[in-house]
């Protein structure tokens, strides 16, 4: 297979600028998570998997320090930019970010001091802008492709939950404020396994698929580019986390009379609190008054002025008329995770109908107490369910994007060819489904020799 492809990407290739005994190749893949989420930056748990829509790549090093970037896909222009000590970003959402991602990281770990450069082309199978986690799939090749340029070996001088770490805060460089777990997924997913992945520190764990259920990915055909129109939607996801984090920090502060720092929302689940889910959830609702709060309620209770609470946490983010739903928020990101621990014991046990249920009650609680979810993705997943899926949910960041259902295999024809009609061509008036395909899974990144 790595021979095949690496002839279709040579065929592709602008010729003067690989010249065939340096070029390397390697293959990302995108990845579907199958529950848990938006937990992976509050420090909890998410069970994703790699899938075979890959990003191609072939890469030769540069006798200057330019990096020259080429895509096969003419929606992505030729760009270039010098390495050096600082590498300013482009326009939000301009593609060389993602790369420019890859490379400042790298630089700091390796304190690196003479800047190499680089060609590299493009090739993609991954659908961008859809949840498929096109973009971490571009930061990750980039790592990849320049740890090779730097002479620096995965798995000697930085093993992959390493790099996965350092990608995922590299990539806040392209403007979003993720988690790790699309980074992490990419790296170190198996081929036929769910992979759970706790974080701080990161730790995966491989759990085998369902043999008679495949999981199947419909488009919404909305788009939603987390870079983009999405980037204060997406991070007000973990500006508000953080809100409620600073609250409940200084509500238990006083009951334990002890100091305590909270980073995140899984500091209270883990080392020296280690309080069940319920306490969070109770914790939470004595330390957030009510079910929305305005700004000048939250400036109160921290004892601080508005100004200071946009700054520290919210930014602009325009206050919602009836307040902030902060309660709703944690809620979410508690029952999500004690439903991605009871996957993990379905996936086990080999009970497809118990996963499918907690992917059901996980789309709803996005919907209703993240608010992550839009009409398009409601109407997928209820038509998923009437036509033969045991569950089905958003998948990824939302606002657009992918769903993701589980079906069982004797049902596959019937609900793809159901989909097709009641959504894609009933509801969205198109003539064909788009984007609608079986997940398979396939091998973390890697080099193609
Ligand atoms: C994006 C981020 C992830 C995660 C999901 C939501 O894909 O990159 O880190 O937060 O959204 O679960």
């Amino acid at each position: 297979m790595s021979n095949t492809l690496t002839t279709m990407i040579f065929e592709k290739l602008p010729e003067h600028l690989f010249q065939s005994d340096k070029v390397g190749f390697c293959r990302v893949p995108g990845r579907v998570n199958l529950i848990g989420e938006h937990t992976d930056y509050n420090g909890f748990s998410v069970l994703p998997v790699t899938i075979k829509k890959e990003v191609h790549c072939a890469f030769s090093p540069r006798k200057d320090n330019e990096i020259h970037l080429f895509n096969e896909d003419p929606r992505f222009q030729h760009r270039s930019f010098l390495n050096a000590m600082d590498i300013s970003p482009s326009p939000t959402g301009s593609w060389d970010n993602y790369i420019k991602a890859g490379v400042i990281a790298l630089n700091k770990k390796f304190k690196v001091r003479t800047f190499p450069g680089f060609n590299l082309f493009i090739n993609s199978t991954l659908p961008i802008a859809t949840g498929l986690s096109s973009s971490s799939a571009l930061v990750i090749t980039a790592s990849l492709v320049y740890l090779k340029i730097l002479g620096k070996e995965l798995g000697r001088d930085i093993s992959r939950l390493e790099l996965a770490e350092l990608m995922a805060e590299g990539e806040h460089f392209v403007g979003t404020r993720g988690g790790g777990m699309d980074q992490t997924v990419i790296l170190n997913g198996e081929e036929g396994h769910a992979c759970k992945i706790d974080f701080f520190p990161i730790r995966t764990s491989l759990l085998p698929l369902f043999n008679d259920h495949v999981f199947i990915i419909c488009d919404s055909t909305i788009r939603a580019q987390k870079t983009g129109a999405c980037l204060n939607r997406y991070n007000a996801g973990p500006r508000l986390c953080s809100l409620v984090c600073a609250l409940m920090e200084r509500f238990l502060q006083r009951e334990i009379d002890e100091p305590l720092q909270i980073r995140r929302l899984g500091d209270f689940w883990t080392g020296k609190l280690c309080l069940t889910y319920d306490e969070i959830l109770d914790y939470a609702e004595r330390a957030i008054p009510k079910e929305y709060i305005g700004l000048k309620e939250i400036a109160s209770l921290l004892n601080m002025s508005t100004q200071e609470i946009r700054q520290l946490w919210i930014g602009e983010m325009e206050e919602p008329e009836k307040g902030f739903p902060l309660r709703a928020r944690i809620r979410h990101v508690i029952t999500e995770q004690r439903r991605v621990e009871l996957s993990r014991d379905a996936l086990l046990a080999n009970d497809a109908y118990t996963f499918g249920k907690l992917m059901n009650e996980s789309h709803q609680s996005c919907a209703e107490n993240y608010e992550i979810s839009i009409p398009e993705l409601d109407m997928l997943t209820q038509i998923a369910r009437k036509y033969g899926a045991i569950g089905s949910r958003l998948t990824g960041a939302g606002f657009g994007g992918c769903t993701v259902s589980l079906v069982p295999c004797e049902k596959i024809d019937y609900f793809m060819e159901n989909i097709e009609k009641q959504y894609y061509q009933k509801y969205l008036g198109l003539s064909s489904a788009q984007g609608m395909f079986v997940v398979e899974t396939c091998p973390s990144a890697s080099y193609i020799n």
